[in-house]
């Protein structure tokens, strides 16, 4: 019989990927609101015993990250609150904790790709923030038997993503599209993180930190012109600066995140970057 595995925010974009990508080698239970809502402990706990589930994948979160500036309260509610239900509840009932983070706890000032061992801070923007206490929430409450897998730059089944946003922008009613080239980051697949996170959940030993994006960077301005080449549009794209196009939440100008856990545990490598993007158009386009 398959493990059985239970999501929440199972609906989201990478839950509905890890439901396509995982379905067929785990029994996937992808819980959500209404039903099952992280700042209720009384619901999570019920689901849990309801399915008996030998791992949580943690993927629920409040991800807009421009909102979580103006409500900063229910950020904290969803994404620091949240996280610590779900970690006593799996520790409650004895069942092994994957939790989903990201780049953002990282200020990134740094010049170099962020390592798991580097010292986060929760950066300088309220999702970041929130997250990163998400995450210390589920250190002090089951570090025996969690695991923060930390991505970035996601796309997915469905979208929204940069990669949907490129897509539907290049309609052909713009003769040149202005996109960011001061940010970098490791453009990452959820395909991808999906396929990982299965093979982490063959290994009850591992515990901690680990990064889990795609191999190689890019600038967002480099990722739109490999989307625009592989799906053979003919979109003009310009570089800009960040200060260009300023947003309510201050954007990372360093995104990159060194895989050195994967590594030490002597698992595959991420895919690299483009090879993944393949992957998710081919698919996503029904080819
Ligand atoms: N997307 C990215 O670029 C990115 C990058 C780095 C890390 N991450 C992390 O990856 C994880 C998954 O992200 P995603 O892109 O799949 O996000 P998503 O599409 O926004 O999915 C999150 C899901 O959680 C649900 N949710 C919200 N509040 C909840 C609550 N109180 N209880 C239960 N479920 C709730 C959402 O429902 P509603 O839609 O109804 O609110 C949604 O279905 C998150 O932890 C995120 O922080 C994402």
């Amino acid at each position: 019989m398959n493990e059985k595995i239970l999501l929440t925010g199972g609906r989201g974009m990478l839950g509905r990927t890890i439901c396509r990508v995982l379905g067929n080698e785990f029994e996937i239970i992808p819980t959500d609101l209404p039903e099952v809502d992280i700042t209720d402990t009384a619901s999570l706990d019920s689901a849990v015993k309801k399915y008996v589930p030998q791992a949580v994948i943690h993927c629920a979160a409040m991800t807009a990250v421009d909102k979580c500036e103006s409500e900063m309260a229910l950020a904290y509610r969803l994404n620091a609150d949240g996280s610590g239900n779900v970690a006593r509840v799996c520790r409650a009932n004895g069942v092994r904790l994957l939790a989903i983070s990201t780049d953002y706890v990282f200020d990134g000032s740094s010049r170099e790709p962020y390592s798991e061992y580097d010292m986060a801070n929760g950066g300088n923007t309220v999702y970041g923030q929130s997250k990163f206490a998400g995450e210390e929430e589920i250190r002090k409450i089951y570090p025996e038997n969690s695991l923060i897998c930390r991505i970035s730059w996601l796309y997915g089944f469905g979208g929204p993503s940069f990669v949907h946003t490129m897509l539907a922008l290049a309609d052909g009613s713009r003769p040149e599209l202005k996109v960011v080239a001061d940010q970098v980051g490791n453009p990452t697949s959820a395909l991808a993180v999906a396929v990982k996170l299965g093979e982490l959940l063959k290994h009850p030993e591992f515990s901690g930190t680990v990064h889990l994006t795609c191999e190689g960077e890019a600038s967002w301005y480099d990722f739109a012109v490999e989307i625009f080449r592989q799906s053979k549009k003919d979109q003009v794209v310009i570089p800009c600066t960040t200060a260009e196009f300023p947003r309510p939440a201050p954007r990372p100008a360093n995104s990159r995140l060194r895989k050195d856990k994967l590594r030490e545990w002597n698992l595959p490598p991420m895919p690299q970057w483009q090879e993944a993007l393949r992957e998710f158009l081919d698919l996503e386009s029904g080819n």
